[in-house]
């Protein structure tokens, strides 16, 4: 079976098995089942975060799980779980018509609702954890649905539980959000790019729908569509580094575009580390680095995720030569 359609990279590596899961008690059986039980097997939400690099013996489970519904309400709140097999900017795009807002900011990044936690997805000053209630999660050993808090997920920046100790453990159910009512909305404007974009479309007092129109405007103009150029947005996560390197870097480099983490720490813009060793727009083996942002590396078409990761590679050791940071990947390398 062909995964080219289950990998936003769109890179053409097969799977032995693929099951899709449209209810918790499929999943139940699926975990008794000889086929599960005698091979080895991968949870997949979107593929927009993975990079397949060989083919894969074994069963690819696809999180079908769909469905949004509100749970509890007052008159400036409410929880809303959706399915994790829900399409992320869909969802966005359904509380932004019933004017909930939270998620705005959070408007078009590619995959699913239950892909959106594993690495706590961010974008223009907002992180899933911000809105973030709980979440239910099936336990491939046991067979039993658990919940999980935000406390319980231990979110990072792109990271949570799910990545580390709890690795490969867990199906994401379903999420519950908590979201404000137009009366009690808490608009994100913090990015200057946001602020820049309403200006210039002569917006003083913008709705939730109006960020989510401006945030989907700045990802067109900067990242590739999946659908037309594969990729998976950012390759690599913003190293942070400590205050003296960065003061060091400062005097060689002062238009180094950082952001503060803490008195000790800094967080230094990958994109710009590896456009100024020379990278954007640069193309080898059907991959390359993508000429508008150079922090997403993209298939040509013609690509494989082992020359992704080759370049990758060559991508980490340039930087680290030139500015002694090394850089760590966002995508999750899963096969
Ligand atoms: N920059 C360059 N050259 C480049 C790319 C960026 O000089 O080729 C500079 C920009 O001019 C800017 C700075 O680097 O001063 C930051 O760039 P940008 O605002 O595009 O954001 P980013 O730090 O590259 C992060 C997230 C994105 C998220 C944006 C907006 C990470 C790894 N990436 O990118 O998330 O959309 O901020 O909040 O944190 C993703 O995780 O897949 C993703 C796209």
């Amino acid at each position: 079976i062909s995964l080219k359609p289950y990998n936003t990279f769109g890179f053409e590596v097969k799977a032995k098995y693929l099951i899709e899961i449209n209810q918790v008690d499929q999943l139940k059986a699926l975990i008794k089942s000889e086929l599960w039980i005698e091979n080895k097997h991968l949870i997949l939400g979107g593929g927009s975060n993975i990079l397949l690099q060989r083919n894969f013996d074994g069963l690819i489970v696809l999180n079908k799980l769909l469905g949004i519904n509100v749970l509890q309400q007052d008159d400036s709140s409410l929880i809303v779980r959706a399915g994790g097999g829900e399409n992320w900017h869909e969802f966005v795009q359904y509380c932004i018509a019933k004017n909930w807002g939270g998620v705005e900011n959070l408007s078009l990044i590619p995959g699913t609702v239950g892909a959106a936690p594993m690495q706590n997805i961010g974008a223009y000053g907002v992180e899933i954890k911000d809105v973030f209630h709980s979440l239910e999660a099936f336990n491939l050993k046991s067979g039993e649905v658990e919940t999980f808090t935000a406390d319980d997920c231990k979110f990072g920046y792109r990271e949570s539980v799910f990545k580390h100790e709890l690795k490969d453990q867990y199906l994401i159910v379903a999420v519950q959000f908590k979201l404000s009512k137009p009366n009690a909305h808490q608009l994100k404007l913090d990015y200057g790019i946001i602020k820049q974009t309403l200006a210039e479309k002569n917006i003083t007092e913008p709705s939730i729908q109006d960020i989510s129109e401006a945030v989907i405007q700045i990802r067109q103009s900067k990242l590739p569509d999946p659908k037309q150029i594969g990729n998976s947005g950012s390759f690599f996560k913003n190293p942070i580094i400590n205050k003296q390197q960065f003061e060091e870097l400062l005097k060689e480099y002062p238009s180094l575009p950082a952001y503060r983490i803490s008195d000790e720490e800094m967080k230094v813009a990958a994109g710009w580390l590896i456009e100024q060793a020379g990278w954007k727009g640069y193309d080898e083996n059907g991959v390359g680095v993508h000429d508008k942002q150079a922090l997403v590396l993209v298939n040509k078409g013609n690509g494989s995720g082992e020359a992704i990761a080759e370049l990758a590679r060559k991508i980490q050791d340039s930087v680290y030569s030139k500015f002694r940071i090394q850089l760590n990947p966002e995508v999750n390398f899963v096969i």
